[in-house]
C-alpha cells in the first residue's frame, strides 16, 4: 500500500526520522506556500464537510480567525438551519458541485463515523471520494490542498479505505494530496474552555502531510502533540476514550456483583486515592465518543480475540439498558431525558433510546420528556406517541420515573414539585446521575434509587448476606 503515499527516510526500525518533532513554520523548502499560508492570505478558502456539533465549532474556529470558510453538509435542512450566520468569508451549502468548484486550500472532514450503535464509513468515504476527484481532475501546479480528517475513525481506514481511493484518483498522498488525522476531543460544557485551550494529538500520512496539519491546527489550538504516524493517531482517540469505557462498566460490573451494596458510596470513597477517578454505576454510556470507542478498537485490531476487556465492557454497557427497561416492567414508565447528557442537546446513543426500545419490547407504557427537546423531535426518534402530552398527568400516574441525563432543569420545577407530591399509587425514582440523591426526604409511597444505591434494579435478585456469616 505504501507506494501511494510519499516515501520519507526511516530508521532500521522502521519509523520516520522525522516523526515527533514540531515542524518550523516554512514547510516547504521549494519556496512554495502551504496550505496554511493560502489560507491567511485569503487566497484560497477552507472547506468543513459535515456541519454537525463538530464541524460546526471548526467553522467558528476558523472565522474567529478571519479564515474564508465554506461549509458542505448533505443535510438541505441543516444547512437551512444555519444559513441566518452567513456573511463575508462564510458560505454554507448543501451542493455537492459547489463545493467541489472551488480552489480550496484545506479540507476539514467532520462528517458522522457511526450508525445504528457501530462503527460506520460511508460518509467518510463519500467525501473523501469526492475531494480525490476534484484534486485529481484539477491541475496541479503549487501547493496541494490537505484533508484534515476530525471525525473518529476505525484504526487502519487510512490505510484500508482512504488510500485505495487515492490511488484510484491517480493521487499521490503526501505529494498531491496531503492527508492528516486530528480526532476532536471537547471541554462539552466546561465555561471558558475551547478548542484553543484543548491538547490536541494529530498525525499525517507523511511528514509533509503533518507539518502542513500543525500549521493549520496551530492557527486554532495551542497545544499539539504529533503522532508518529496516521495509524497512531487513528488510535489514539479510540484508546483514550476505552479508558473511560472500561473504568464506567467496571462500576456497573461491581454493582451488578455486589447488588446489596451502595457501590456509589463504595467508587466514591475508592476515588480518594490521589489516582483513581471517581465513578458511579449508571444506566450505560451515550454519546458518539465512549461506547464506540471499545467497537471501533474491536474493529480495527490485527486480534480483536486479545481484546476481551473491550469485548466485555461493550455487552455490558448494552446490556446495562436492558436491565433497567426489565427492572421496571410496570408501568406506565416516564422517563425524563433524551439527551445522553445534561445540558447539551445530543440523543446519540443515548440509554432512553435503548431504554425505550426495551419498553415497547416487553410491552411497557412509557412517555418520554426533555426540555432540550420539541415533541415532534422526540417522536422522530422513538416513534408517535412517545412524547409525554401533559407531564403533571403523566408523572401522577406513572409507577416509575428514571431520570436519564443529569439536565440542570430536572432539580427544579416543575419536576421536583411534582416528584414529591403526595400520591395515591406507588412511585420508583430511578435515577441515572443522582441528579436528586440531595433530596432530604420523600413522601410516603415514592420510592428514590439513584444508579448504583442497594438493589437499584430489582432483576438483581442477590439478597445481603445474613448477618451470622459475616465475621
Ligand atoms: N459530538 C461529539 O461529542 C464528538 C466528539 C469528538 C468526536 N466526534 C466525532 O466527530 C464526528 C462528527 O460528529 P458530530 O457530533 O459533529 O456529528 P453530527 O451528527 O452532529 O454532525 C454530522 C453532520 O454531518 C452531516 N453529514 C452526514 N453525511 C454527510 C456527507 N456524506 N457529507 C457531508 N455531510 C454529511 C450530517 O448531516 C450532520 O449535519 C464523528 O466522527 C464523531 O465521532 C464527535
Amino acid at each position: 500500500m505504501s507506494v501511494a503515499i510519499e516515501q520519507e527516510p526511516r530508521d532500521e526500525q522502521g519509523n520516520r526520522l522525522t516523526a515527533g518533532r514540531e515542524q518550523p513554520s516554512d514547510t516547504r523548502s521549494d519556496g512554495l506556500s502551504t496550505p496554511c499560508s493560502e489560507l491567511v492570505t485569503g487566497r484560497k478558502a477552507s472547506c468543513v464537510w459535515g456541519l454537525g456539533y463538530i464541524g460546526w465549532s471548526t467553522v467558528e474556529a476558523l472565522r474567529a480567525e478571519n479564515i474564508r470558510v465554506l461549509g458542505y453538509d448533505v443535510s438541505a435542512g441543516r444547512v437551512a438551519a444555519l444559513r441566518d450566520n452567513e456573511g463575508p468569508g462564510l458560505e454554507v451549502t448543501d451542493g455537492r458541485d459547489r463545493a467541489l468548484t472551488e480552489d480550496i486550500a484545506v479540507h476539514f472532514v467532520c462528517v458522522p463515523t457511526e450508525r445504528q450503535a457501530e462503527p460506520y464509513s460511508d460518509a467518510l468515504l463519500d467525501v473523501f471520494t469526492s475531494i480525490c476527484r476534484a484534486t485529481g481532475a484539477r491541475a496541479r501546479p503549487g501547493t496541494p490542498p490537505l484533508v484534515i480528517i476530525e471525525s473518529t475513525l476505525t484504526p487502519g481506514t487510512v490505510e484500508q479505505l482512504l488510500l485505495p481511493v487515492a490511488v484510484e484518483a491517480g493521487l499521490v498522498l503526501g505529494r498531491d494530496l496531503f492527508l492528516a488525522l486530528a480526532p476532536r476531543r471537547d471541554w462539552f460544557l466546561a465555561e471558558g474552555y475551547g478548542l484553543r485551550d484543548l491538547d490536541r494529538v494529530y498525525g499525517g500520512v507523511n511528514d509533509a502531510s503533518a507539518t502542513a496539519a500543525y500549521e493549520v491546527l496551530s492557527l486554532m489550538c495551542d497545544t499539539l502533540h504529533r503522532a508518529q504516524g496516521h495509524l497512531e493517531a487513528e488510535l489514539v482517540k479510540c484508546v483514550e476514550n476505552s479508558y473511560r469505557h472500561l473504568e464506567i462498566t467496571l462500576a456497573n460490573q461491581l454493582t451488578l456483583g455486589y447488588p446489596h451494596v451502595d457501590m456509589v458510596e463504595v467508587l466514591r470513597l475508592a476515588g480518594t486515592k490521589w489516582n483513581i477517578g471517581t465513578y458511579h454505576p449508571s444506566f450505560g454510556t451515550g454519546g458518539y465518543c465512549i461506547p464506540l470507542s471499545s467497537r471501533y478498537l474491536l474493529r480495527g485490531a490485527a486480534h480483536p480475540e486479545e481484546l476481551s476487556l473491550l469485548s466485555q465492557a461493550v455487552e455490558t454497557d448494552t446490556r446495562m439498558r436492558s436491565l433497567v427497561a426489565e427492572s421496571v416492567a410496570d408501568g406506565p414508565v416516564v422517563i425524563l431525558g433524551l439527551a445522553y447528557k445534561g445540558g447539551i442537546k445530543v440523543a446519540t446513543l443515548s440509554p432512553t433510546i435503548r431504554i425505550a426500545e426495551e419498553l415497547t419490547r416487553l410491552g411497557v407504557p412509557f412517555s418520554v420528556h426533555d426540555p432540550m427537546y420539541a415533541d415532534e423531535e422526540i417522536e422522530a426518534l422513538l416513534g408517535v406517541g412517545t412524547a409525554v402530552r401533559d407531564l403533571a398527568d403523566a408523572i401522577r400516574e406513572a409507577a416509575t420515573v428514571l431520570i436519564v441525563p443529569d439536565h440542570p432543569e430536572f432539580r427544579g420545577e416543575p419536576f421536583l414539585g411534582l416528584l414529591t407530591e403526595e400520591r395515591k399509587s406507588p412511585l420508583l425514582i430511578l435515577d441515572n446521575h443522582g441528579v436528586l440523591a440531595d433530596h432530604p426526604s420523600w413522601p410516603e409511597r415514592v420510592t428514590y434509587r439513584r444508579a448504583g444505591n442497594p438493589l437499584w434494579l430489582d432483576s438483581a435478585t442477590v439478597s445481603a448476606p445474613a448477618e451470622k456469616d459475616l465475621v
